[in-house]
Protein backbone atom coordinates (compact mmCIF):
# COMPACT_ATOMS: atom_id res chain seq x y z
CA UNK A 1 0.00 0.00 0.00
CA UNK A 2 1.39 3.67 -0.83
CA UNK A 3 2.27 5.82 1.95
CA UNK A 4 -0.60 8.05 0.98
CA UNK A 5 -3.69 5.54 0.94
CA UNK A 6 -2.13 4.19 4.31
CA UNK A 7 -1.83 7.55 5.74
CA UNK A 8 -5.84 8.73 4.85
CA UNK A 9 -6.65 5.36 5.11
CA UNK A 10 -5.85 6.07 8.57
CA UNK A 11 -9.40 7.87 9.03
CA UNK A 12 -10.90 4.74 9.19
CA UNK A 13 -9.64 2.74 11.72
CA UNK A 14 -6.46 4.41 13.15
CA UNK A 15 -3.48 2.06 14.27
CA UNK A 16 0.17 1.98 14.46
CA UNK A 17 2.28 4.97 13.88
CA UNK A 18 0.60 6.93 11.16
CA UNK A 19 -2.87 6.80 12.67
CA UNK A 20 -1.16 8.22 15.66
CA UNK A 21 -0.58 11.18 13.49
CA UNK A 22 -4.20 11.03 11.83
CA UNK A 23 -5.86 11.11 15.11
CA UNK A 24 -3.68 14.13 16.02
CA UNK A 25 -4.76 15.86 12.88
CA UNK A 26 -8.42 14.93 13.26
CA UNK A 27 -8.62 16.34 16.94
CA UNK A 28 -8.11 19.85 15.19
CA UNK A 29 -9.08 19.37 12.12
CA UNK A 30 -12.45 18.46 12.33
CA UNK A 31 -13.08 21.39 14.99
CA UNK A 32 -14.93 24.14 12.91
CA UNK A 33 -16.95 21.74 11.15
CA UNK A 34 -17.85 19.89 14.59
CA UNK A 35 -18.64 22.80 15.81
CA UNK A 36 -20.76 24.27 13.07
CA UNK A 37 -22.67 20.97 13.58
CA UNK A 38 -23.66 21.75 17.23
CA UNK A 39 -24.66 24.95 16.38
CA UNK A 40 -27.76 22.73 15.50
CA UNK A 41 -28.64 21.49 18.52
CA UNK A 42 -31.66 22.90 20.01
CA UNK A 43 -31.84 23.88 24.02
CA UNK A 44 -32.10 20.36 25.38
CA UNK A 45 -31.63 18.92 28.84
CA UNK A 46 -29.27 15.90 28.54
CA UNK A 47 -28.34 13.79 31.18
CA UNK A 48 -26.79 11.06 29.28
CA UNK A 49 -24.90 11.69 25.69
CA UNK A 50 -22.47 9.45 23.47
CA UNK A 51 -20.10 10.44 20.60
CA UNK A 52 -20.30 7.33 18.28
CA UNK A 53 -16.87 7.10 16.54
CA UNK A 54 -15.14 9.77 18.48
CA UNK A 55 -11.91 9.36 17.01
CA UNK A 56 -9.39 11.54 19.62
CA UNK A 57 -12.13 12.48 21.78
CA UNK A 58 -12.78 16.25 21.09
CA UNK A 59 -15.99 16.47 20.16
CA UNK A 60 -17.03 13.87 23.54
CA UNK A 61 -15.08 16.45 25.22
CA UNK A 62 -17.40 18.96 23.60
CA UNK A 63 -20.34 17.35 24.65
CA UNK A 64 -19.32 17.71 28.36
CA UNK A 65 -18.15 21.34 27.99
CA UNK A 66 -21.78 22.11 26.28
CA UNK A 67 -23.78 20.01 28.55
CA UNK A 68 -22.14 20.38 32.07
CA UNK A 69 -25.25 17.96 33.86
CA UNK A 70 -24.46 15.06 31.42
CA UNK A 71 -22.19 12.25 31.53
CA UNK A 72 -20.45 11.66 28.12
CA UNK A 73 -19.79 8.01 27.03
CA UNK A 74 -17.12 8.35 24.20
CA UNK A 75 -17.06 5.24 21.90
CA UNK A 76 -14.83 3.71 18.95
CA UNK A 77 -13.67 0.60 18.09
CA UNK A 78 -9.65 1.40 17.50
CA UNK A 79 -7.43 0.72 20.24
CA UNK A 80 -5.91 3.84 19.51
CA UNK A 81 -8.69 6.36 19.27
CA UNK A 82 -9.65 5.12 22.53
CA UNK A 83 -6.39 5.72 24.01
CA UNK A 84 -6.09 9.10 22.69
CA UNK A 85 -10.15 10.09 23.56
CA UNK A 86 -9.03 9.12 27.06
CA UNK A 87 -5.86 11.06 27.20
CA UNK A 88 -7.91 14.24 26.14
CA UNK A 89 -10.75 13.29 28.66
CA UNK A 90 -9.09 12.49 31.17
CA UNK A 91 -10.32 14.99 33.62
CA UNK A 92 -13.63 14.52 32.99
CA UNK A 93 -12.96 10.70 33.64
CA UNK A 94 -11.40 11.29 36.43
CA UNK A 95 -13.93 13.19 38.09
CA UNK A 96 -16.38 10.47 36.67
CA UNK A 97 -18.67 12.34 34.25
CA UNK A 98 -16.74 10.46 31.00
CA UNK A 99 -15.71 6.96 30.00
CA UNK A 100 -14.24 5.97 26.49
CA UNK A 101 -15.22 2.19 25.66
CA UNK A 102 -14.21 0.41 23.09
CA UNK A 103 -16.64 -0.75 21.10
CA UNK A 104 -18.64 -1.52 17.52
CA UNK A 105 -20.97 1.17 16.33
CA UNK A 106 -23.03 -2.33 14.90
CA UNK A 107 -23.34 -3.67 18.24
CA UNK A 108 -23.94 -0.76 21.24
CA UNK A 109 -22.78 -2.51 23.86
CA UNK A 110 -25.06 0.62 25.86
CA UNK A 111 -28.38 0.03 27.71
CA UNK A 112 -31.46 0.44 25.67
CA UNK A 113 -33.49 3.38 26.25
CA UNK A 114 -30.68 5.14 27.99
CA UNK A 115 -29.37 8.52 26.00
CA UNK A 116 -30.98 11.58 25.43
CA UNK A 117 -28.34 12.49 22.88
CA UNK A 118 -25.77 10.51 20.46
CA UNK A 119 -23.32 12.30 18.04
CA UNK A 120 -21.42 11.10 14.92
CA UNK A 121 -19.16 13.14 13.32
CA UNK A 122 -17.10 12.09 10.12
CA UNK A 123 -17.51 8.00 10.62
CA UNK A 124 -20.52 7.23 9.29
CA UNK A 125 -18.61 6.72 5.90
CA UNK A 126 -17.68 3.52 7.66
CA UNK A 127 -19.99 1.96 9.40
CA UNK A 128 -21.22 -1.12 7.95
CA UNK A 129 -24.45 -0.92 6.87
CA UNK A 130 -26.22 2.64 8.02
CA UNK A 131 -29.44 1.60 8.71
CA UNK A 132 -27.93 -1.65 10.98
CA UNK A 133 -26.13 0.71 12.73
CA UNK A 134 -28.85 3.52 12.90
CA UNK A 135 -31.31 0.75 14.44
CA UNK A 136 -28.40 0.37 17.44
CA UNK A 137 -28.53 4.16 17.71
CA UNK A 138 -31.87 4.11 18.05
CA UNK A 139 -32.11 1.11 20.73
CA UNK A 140 -29.64 3.33 23.02
CA UNK A 141 -31.71 6.36 22.56
CA UNK A 142 -33.97 7.80 25.39
CA UNK A 143 -37.84 8.15 23.37
CA UNK A 144 -37.12 11.79 22.14
CA UNK A 145 -34.17 11.37 22.11
CA UNK A 146 -31.72 13.00 19.11
CA UNK A 147 -28.98 11.95 16.86
CA UNK A 148 -26.66 14.11 15.51
CA UNK A 149 -24.62 13.36 12.27
CA UNK A 150 -21.97 15.48 10.81
CA UNK A 151 -20.32 14.93 8.08
CA UNK A 152 -17.28 17.01 5.63
CA UNK A 153 -18.92 15.53 2.66
CA UNK A 154 -22.65 15.90 0.99
CA UNK A 155 -21.82 12.85 -0.89
CA UNK A 156 -21.52 14.51 -4.25
CA UNK A 157 -18.41 16.42 -3.65
CA UNK A 158 -15.70 15.96 -5.67
CA UNK A 159 -13.00 15.95 -3.29
CA UNK A 160 -14.65 13.58 -0.59
CA UNK A 161 -15.88 11.02 -4.04
CA UNK A 162 -12.06 10.97 -5.10
CA UNK A 163 -11.21 9.43 -0.92
CA UNK A 164 -13.81 6.90 -1.84
CA UNK A 165 -12.20 5.10 -4.45
CA UNK A 166 -8.43 4.97 -2.26
CA UNK A 167 -10.06 3.64 1.36
CA UNK A 168 -10.97 0.90 1.31
CA UNK A 169 -14.83 0.31 3.23
CA UNK A 170 -15.33 3.84 3.09
CA UNK A 171 -18.61 5.03 1.48
CA UNK A 172 -20.19 8.73 0.89
CA UNK A 173 -24.08 9.15 1.76
CA UNK A 174 -25.93 11.93 0.45
CA UNK A 175 -28.61 13.12 2.33
CA UNK A 176 -31.55 11.66 1.20
CA UNK A 177 -29.29 7.94 1.66
CA UNK A 178 -28.84 9.31 5.14
CA UNK A 179 -32.56 10.47 5.74
CA UNK A 180 -33.88 7.25 4.25
CA UNK A 181 -31.45 5.35 6.71
CA UNK A 182 -32.90 7.14 9.36
CA UNK A 183 -36.55 6.81 8.64
CA UNK A 184 -36.20 3.45 8.15
CA UNK A 185 -34.21 2.47 11.17
CA UNK A 186 -37.39 4.23 13.33
CA UNK A 187 -36.10 7.57 13.29
CA UNK A 188 -39.65 10.15 13.07
CA UNK A 189 -38.18 13.18 12.34
CA UNK A 190 -35.77 14.31 10.80
CA UNK A 191 -34.27 17.55 9.30
CA UNK A 192 -30.94 18.52 7.31
CA UNK A 193 -28.89 21.35 6.70
CA UNK A 194 -26.12 21.80 4.14
CA UNK A 195 -23.81 24.49 4.93
CA UNK A 196 -23.68 27.52 2.49
CA UNK A 197 -20.35 26.93 0.78
CA UNK A 198 -19.14 23.99 1.88
CA UNK A 199 -20.08 20.36 1.09
CA UNK A 200 -21.10 19.71 4.95
CA UNK A 201 -24.18 18.31 6.31
CA UNK A 202 -25.49 18.19 9.73
CA UNK A 203 -28.78 15.89 10.04
CA UNK A 204 -31.05 15.88 13.10
CA UNK A 205 -32.91 12.94 13.77
CA UNK A 206 -35.70 12.15 16.88
CA UNK A 207 -36.84 9.11 17.86
C1 LIG B 1 -12.56 10.11 10.52
S1 LIG B 1 -12.52 9.56 12.17
C2 LIG B 1 -13.52 10.81 12.98
C3 LIG B 1 -13.23 10.90 14.45
C4 LIG B 1 -14.00 11.96 15.22
N1 LIG B 1 -15.41 11.67 15.26
C5 LIG B 1 -13.76 13.32 14.64
O1 LIG B 1 -14.68 13.94 14.10
O2 LIG B 1 -12.61 13.79 14.71
C6 LIG B 1 -13.60 8.15 12.17
C7 LIG B 1 -13.58 7.40 13.48
O3 LIG B 1 -14.67 6.49 13.48
C8 LIG B 1 -14.23 5.27 14.02
N2 LIG B 1 -15.12 4.20 13.50
C9 LIG B 1 -15.33 3.86 12.22
N3 LIG B 1 -16.20 2.84 12.13
C10 LIG B 1 -16.54 2.52 13.39
C11 LIG B 1 -17.39 1.53 13.95
N4 LIG B 1 -18.05 0.65 13.17
N5 LIG B 1 -17.52 1.48 15.29
C12 LIG B 1 -16.84 2.34 16.09
N6 LIG B 1 -16.00 3.30 15.62
C13 LIG B 1 -15.86 3.39 14.28
C14 LIG B 1 -12.78 5.15 13.55
O4 LIG B 1 -12.02 4.25 14.32
C15 LIG B 1 -12.30 6.59 13.69
O5 LIG B 1 -11.75 6.85 14.95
Amino acid sequence: MGLFKNYVSQTRKPEGFLGKMMLRGMNLGHAKMADWGFSHLPKISVSAAADLGCGGGRNAGELLKRFPDAHVTAIDYSDLSVAKARDYNREMIASGRCVVQQGDVSNLQLAAESLDLATAFETIYFWPGLEKCFEQVAKVLKPGGLFMICNESDGTDAASLKFEKIIDGMKNHTVDQIEEALRAAGFSKVKSDHHPSKPWITVLAKK
